[in-house]
């Protein structure tokens, strides 16, 4: 009878023992656990699995929650207002591949997330936010925000619109110190969208189909602590003069810039670029990035010798290629030569036609003279050499 009771009391307590290990990592007040959520330390993990699990209702999300990640459900209009309430607590919040199309106005202002340190939107649908004006905007009272990752986040028609740009010009920027863009379709970058943005340090715009670099965009003087500017993979085929001269003002020292997969162009319009390139380690990987138009495909931007550049003086962005390789040039001459040539040919075999003419008259006359004496009369075989005759005449005088 001894014997089975301490067995029961033996397994009672291991059971006791895994229950209390399996908990003991989770140390947020009166966590239930709720299907696809699990816990550890204050950070609270939910998965739906695309959808497949309900979303926890605010009443399951502990107040307490430092890192709360939300991820793979389908949640179309997100209103954390009414989907998390106030957490007071929380430094990082993912929201990452949920489907979101629209973001209400009041989701990250009204103070709910007063130490929210750092925020991930990545890989959603956002195509509209709520009621945006001077006043309310999506991440208006994010005032301690420090990193924000919208990587995919937007759709081409919300980042083309006038709604995107409102977005940034009002983003609380006072900590800001990273933001990741990438692979959001942008094309064109407003240039005082980084003009608030003073504590950014690394800015990601891999990706983003950009086409062109506006002057006083990125410039030492708006952004003083940047050590990364990532512009990779995007269309980018010249840099201005201007913007060549803002890029200079960084110290090398402190700035990194990526310009890997880009379409360069190693024309005039480009040549204070590549002169700077040689001369800068500013750009990481220089030594790999190649020019992309015609002339010089595939060769090395470091390695063109600008000198060989015949551009005109008035320098402008109209001047596309305007110099040749000087081997290419140098078949150009021979042609033009050749060609000149052949014109100078066919002018004086124009202008002596009335000569050429008469010369071939003279030749036919001698022949028809030297057939007549031979052949006093017709007979039949006459005519016959007269008709082998005639196709030599008639080609002599039609020279
Ligand atoms: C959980 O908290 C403990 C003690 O606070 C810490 O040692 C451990 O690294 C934390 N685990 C994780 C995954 O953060
Ligand atoms: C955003 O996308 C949804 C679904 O595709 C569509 O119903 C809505 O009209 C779109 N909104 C805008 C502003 O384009
Ligand atoms: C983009 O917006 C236009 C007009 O607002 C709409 O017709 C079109 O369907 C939108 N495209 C997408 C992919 O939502
Ligand atoms: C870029 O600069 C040009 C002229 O300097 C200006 O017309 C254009 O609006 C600027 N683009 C942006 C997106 O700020
Ligand atoms: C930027 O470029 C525009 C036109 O290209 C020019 O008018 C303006 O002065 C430039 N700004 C700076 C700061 O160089
Ligand atoms: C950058 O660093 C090098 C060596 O570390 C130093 O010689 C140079 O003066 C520095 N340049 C600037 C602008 O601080
Ligand atoms: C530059 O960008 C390319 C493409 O995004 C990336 O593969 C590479 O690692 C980056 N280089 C550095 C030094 O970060
Ligand atoms: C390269 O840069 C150094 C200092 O940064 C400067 O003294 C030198 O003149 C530059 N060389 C060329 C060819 O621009």
């Amino acid at each position: 009878m001894m014997i089975p009771t301490h067995c029961h009391l033996f397994v009672f307590l291991c059971i006791c023992l895994l229950v209390t290990t399996a908990d003991e990592d989770c140390t947020l007040t009166g966590y239930s656990i709720f299907d696809g959520c699990t816990c550890l330390n204050s950070s609270l993990t939910c998965f739906g699995e695309g959808g497949v699990k309900n979303l926890p209702p605010q009443s399951k999300i502990p107040r307490d929650v430092t890192v709360l990640t939300i991820t793979g459900y389908v949640i179309t209009r997100l209103d954390t207002s009414s989907m998390l309430g106030t957490l007071d607590e929380l430094v990082n919040l993912d929201l990452s591949n949920n489907k979101i199309e629209i973001i209400t106005e009041d989701s990250f202002s009204g103070k709910n997330f007063p130490k929210l340190k750092i925020l991930s939107l990545e890989e959603n649908n956002v195509n509209e936010t709520t009621y945006v004006t001077d006043d309310t905007h999506i991440f208006k009272d994010l005032s301690s925000l420090q990193e924000l990752n919208l990587r995919k986040a937007f759709t081409s028609n919300f980042t083309r619109s006038e709604t995107f740009k409102d977005v940034f010009n009002s983003l609380d920027y006072r900590h800001l110190t990273k933001l990741i863009l990438s692979g959001n379709d942008i094309e064109i970058l407003n240039t005082e969208i980084f003009h608030h943005a003073n504590k950014l340090e690394e800015i990601y715009l891999s990706g983003c189909n950009l086409i062109m670099v506006n002057n006083s965009t990125f410039t030492m003087t708006t952004l003083p602590q940047l050590k990364l500017l990532d512009l990779s993979n995007n269309n980018l085929m010249v840099f201005r003069d201007d913007v060549v001269e803002d890029f200079k003002t960084f110290d090398s020292n402190q700035t990194e810039v990526n310009l890997t997969g880009n379409p360069l162009e190693c024309i005039c319009t480009s040549m204070e670029f590549i002169k700077w390139l040689k001369n800068t380690s500013l750009v990481i990987e220089k030594e790999f990035l190649t020019c992309h138009d015609s002339d010089f495909t595939g060769r090395h931007m470091v390695d063109i010798d600008v000198s060989k550049f015949t551009c005109d003086d008035d320098d402008d962005a109209d001047d596309k290629n305007v110099f040749e390789p000087t081997f290419h040039a140098q078949y150009v001459i021979l042609f033009i030569i050749f060609g000149i040539l052949g014109l100078l040919a066919l002018i004086i075999l124009f202008m002596r036609r009335n000569d050429i003419l008469q010369f071939c008259m003279q030749v036919r006359q001698a022949t028809k003279d030297a057939f007549d004496s031979h052949q006093t009369h017709y007979t039949y075989s006459g005519i016959q050499n007269a008709k082998r005759v005639t196709p030599e005449e008639a080609g002599v005088a039609s020279v």
